[in-house]
């Protein structure tokens, strides 16, 4: 039966808001001191990097502007290809800018690495990546991430920005799903 419970739907939390929120402060710490004196471009990818890019963007005391791109990787059922799409490109120009990537998981990893190359063509200072979490398949693909939340296993998760069907994005903590939502 399709409730209107959301707590229902869930088998287990993954991490808690406050293991989030904790662990976004710190990749903040981080990101401030290695960027002394530089502003960042923050660029979100929509729509699941909606969440981490709100709680990183407060959480740094660096100078930060944001911008968003939406894309779509192409391929069969929900493995993505490395075959990009843009469906919305950024309102900056990236001449000599000091870009952030920030996203909700890398899986695959192949959008990422075809969005870094893409947008390091555009004449940026610098790409680097920043990720809440990532999955153990990340690893087949040569890609730099510089700043990772959490690494967690290779399941299928929800909550913090991440969606099953358009939903769920809302939830300030990350789990999986009951088998009753999806079967
Ligand atoms: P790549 O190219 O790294 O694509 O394979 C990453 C994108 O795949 C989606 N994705 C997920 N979405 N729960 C989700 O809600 C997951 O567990 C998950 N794993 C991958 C997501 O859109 C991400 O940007
Ligand atoms: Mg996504």
């Amino acid at each position: 039966m399709d409730s209107n419970d959301v707590q229902a739907d869930l088998k287990h939390v993954l991490y808690t808001k406050e293991q989030i929120q904790q662990r976004i402060g710190e990749l903040a710490a981080q990101i401030d001191k290695d960027y002394e004196g530089r502003e960042i471009l923050l660029v979100g990818v929509l729509k699941g990097a909606v969440m981490v890019m709100a709680d990183l963007a407060r959480a740094l005391h660096s100078h930060v502007s944001m911008d968003w791109m939406a894309v779509s990787s192409y391929g069969s059922g929900t493995q993505s290809s490395g075959v990009v799409r843009i469906l919305k490109d950024l309102d900056t120009d990236l001449m000599g800018k000091d870009v952030l990537i920030v996203e909700d998981i890398i899986d695959s990893g192949l959008t990422l690495s075809w969005l870094k190359t893409n947008l390091e063509s555009r004449g940026t200072a610098s790409v680097e990546i920043c990720t809440a979490f990532r999955k153990p398949t990340a690893a087949k693909v040569q890609i730099d991430v510089k700043y990772v939340g959490y690494d967690i296993p290779n399941e299928f998760v929800v909550g913090y920005g991440l969606d099953y069907a358009e939903r769920y994005r809302n939830l300030d903590f990350v789990g999986t799903l009951a088998p009753h939502v999806y079967e």
